[in-house]
């Protein structure tokens, strides 16, 4: 397996092979990191982190990752560069490919980093746009691997917003890796005909199921995995509030909801998540609608089967992986 000089814009391009050697490659190296096996491989090697949108994970991740393997670390907030307002995406690609070996983007266009990966001449890595996440579905299914052991076969519902960057790639990685998914949420909020067809098609090679429902029952039986996202995405106006909690607080993951899952199930959530009061948007939404959980309520979130601090880790070790691959020579 050789994934070097390759970049990961979205699990779509890569072959469920390849996520597989990521997904191990990940196991491995979160077992040297608690062994104290250093794995110092890229010393000398620079890599920058763009950031037009905020982030507690995917940064630190990338930090941690990049000085793990020994590599020097720029960050760049969505402040203080010229990229996007007196420079354009090509021209910036072109100046930082001459002075990193890789580079990070989280922001608002997948075109963005499509971009970058075209124009700098060096691996470049998604952390997040609006259609895609996929260093969060890397560190997902490593979770889900470490609870079930394999991945073929899982039953795992998605609840909630189906059109933004995680549904979709939850059903993209779902489609790759053989999982019985189902997304269950509004059809408004469905991902386009487009990727469904898409994840169809792949599904037949895989042999994953792909479920989409408005009917909470059908979506939950017999659920292995059960996960959510936040019902308003960064980059989002105020505004969609309204409409979007009176769509989905019918797909709330709720204790009620959770007891239909398997009695094994385990909660994913990529976070941050609102799920009690102690967050200022979360206290301006109940003061606005009265509800003091939102996608998820507190007592699913704190029980036991939620592992979404094992999967905020597990960023940690997958986009290790994800950076380790992509630069370093196959063994
Ligand atoms: N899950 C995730 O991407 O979190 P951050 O926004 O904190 O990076
Ligand atoms: N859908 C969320 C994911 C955050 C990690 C957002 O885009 O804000």
């Amino acid at each position: 397996m050789n994934l070097k000089n390759r970049h990961l814009l979205t699990l779509l391009d890569f072959t469920p092979e390849e996520i597989n050697y990521l997904l191990e490659l990940a196991a491995r190296l979160k077992f040297e990191k608690k062994n104290g096996i250093t794995h110092q491989v890229l010393k000398g090697k620079n890599i920058v982190l763009l950031f037009e949108k905020d982030s507690t994970r995917t940064r630190c991740a990338f930090e941690v990752a990049g000085y793990d393997l020994g590599m020097n670390v720029t960050y760049i907030g969505s402040s203080g560069s010229q990229m996007g307002k007196k420079e354009s995406i090509k021209d910036t690609a072109r100046v930082l490919g001459r002075m990193f070996d890789g580079i990070e983007y989280r922001g608002f266009k997948q075109e963005t980093v499509e971009c970058l990966a075209e124009y700098s001449g060096v691996p470049v890595w998604n952390g997040l746009t609006e259609k895609f996440h996929p260093t969060q579905i890397l560190a997902d299914f490593l979770t889900i691997k470490e609870y079930k052991g394999d991945l073929k076969g899982i039953k795992f519902a998605y609840f909630g917003d189906g059109r933004y960057n995680m549904g979709n790639s939850y059903m993209v990685g779902s489609a790759k890796m053989g999982i019985d998914f189902r997304m269950v949420g509004p059809k408004e909020l469905w991902p386009s005909e487009d990727l469904i067809n898409k994840c169809q098609e792949i599904a037949k090679q895989t042999g994953a199921k792909i479920t989409l429902t408005e009917d909470v029952n059908e979506g939950i039986k017999d659920c292995d995995v059960v996960a959510t996202d936040v019902w308003v995405s960064m980059g989002e106006p105020d505004e969609v509030w309204a409409e979007r909690i009176k769509l989905l607080k019918p797909y709330q993951v709720n204790k009620e909801l959770f007891a239909k899952a398997k009695s094994d199930a385990i909660f994913l959530h990529c976070l941050p998540s609102f799920h009690n009061l102690e967050t200022k948007v979360g206290m301006e939404v109940y003061e606005k609608f009265g509800l003091n959980g939102l996608e998820v309520t507190e007592d699913v979130f704190e029980c036991e089967r939620s592992v979404v601090f094992d999967e905020a880790e597990n960023r940690l070790h997958t986009i290790k992986a994800v950076i380790y691959a992509s630069m370093v020579d196959a063994e």
